[in-house]
């Protein structure tokens, strides 16, 4: 069975950050086929600056190799003043004029259902820096105000369940583009 590497990314950088736990549960509930980590440099990146995209700092190098090397990319966004987060927008403004982002296939998380400004401002920005936003893995749920625990989430139906659910569509797709690059 072919395995796909998949990296995660949380636009939050508080302790307890349910979009970080949204992460490790999908780790937790995924199909054996995707091999997720969580990448957690985002708050080492510096402010977005063009004048320093020619000799990036270590951390962005990172970033970016991290992402090269996964075959799909889940951001799990919170909504910060119905926006997203400054911390996941800066972490965006360094992929814009990276290659190795066009096309990538993007699964967006989003861990609050009142909490869809930030998400339509995100499929807008992924939109314009030509990801491939695959609609299917994309998931909204219930986390926040939630009583769970979180391994209690984990095994939810209203949590761990789309979750799951959402990265069998991720897999789906990845087979489907590898198919297609096999065949083309
Ligand atoms: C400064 C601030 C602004 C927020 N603004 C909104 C908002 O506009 N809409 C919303 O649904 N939640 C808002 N929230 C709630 C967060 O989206 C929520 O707490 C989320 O879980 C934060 O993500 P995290 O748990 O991964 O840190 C806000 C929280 C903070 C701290």
């Amino acid at each position: 069975m072919r395995t796909y590497r998949i990296s995660g990314v949380a636009g939050s950088l508080r302790k307890e950050s349910l979009n970080r736990m949204a992460l490790r549960i999908a780790s937790r509930v995924a199909p054996s086929e995707l091999q997720l980590s969580v990448f957690s440099g985002l708050g080492a990146l510096p402010l977005f600056n063009p004048d320093f995209e020619g000799s990036p700092s270590a951390a962005v190098t990172e970033f970016k190799q991290t992402l090269d090397h996964a075959d799909a990319l889940i951001i799990a966004s919170p909504e910060y003043a119905h926006g997203i987060s400054g911390v996941l927008k800066n972490a965006l403004d360094w992929l814009v004029s990276h290659e190795g982002f066009v096309n990538k296939p993007v699964a967006v998380f989003n861990t609050a259902p009142r909490s869809h400004h930030a998400i339509d401002a995100l499929n807008e920005v992924l939109k314009t820096m030509s990801a491939n936003v695959v609609k299917p893995a994309c998931c909204t749920v219930p986390m926040l105000g939630s009583t769970l625990e979180e391994n209690q989430m984990s095994s939810s139906e209203v949590i761990g369940l789309p979750l799951r659910e959402a990265l069998e569509a991720l897999a789906e797709a990845l087979r489907e583009l590898r198919d297609r690059k096999s065949s083309g």
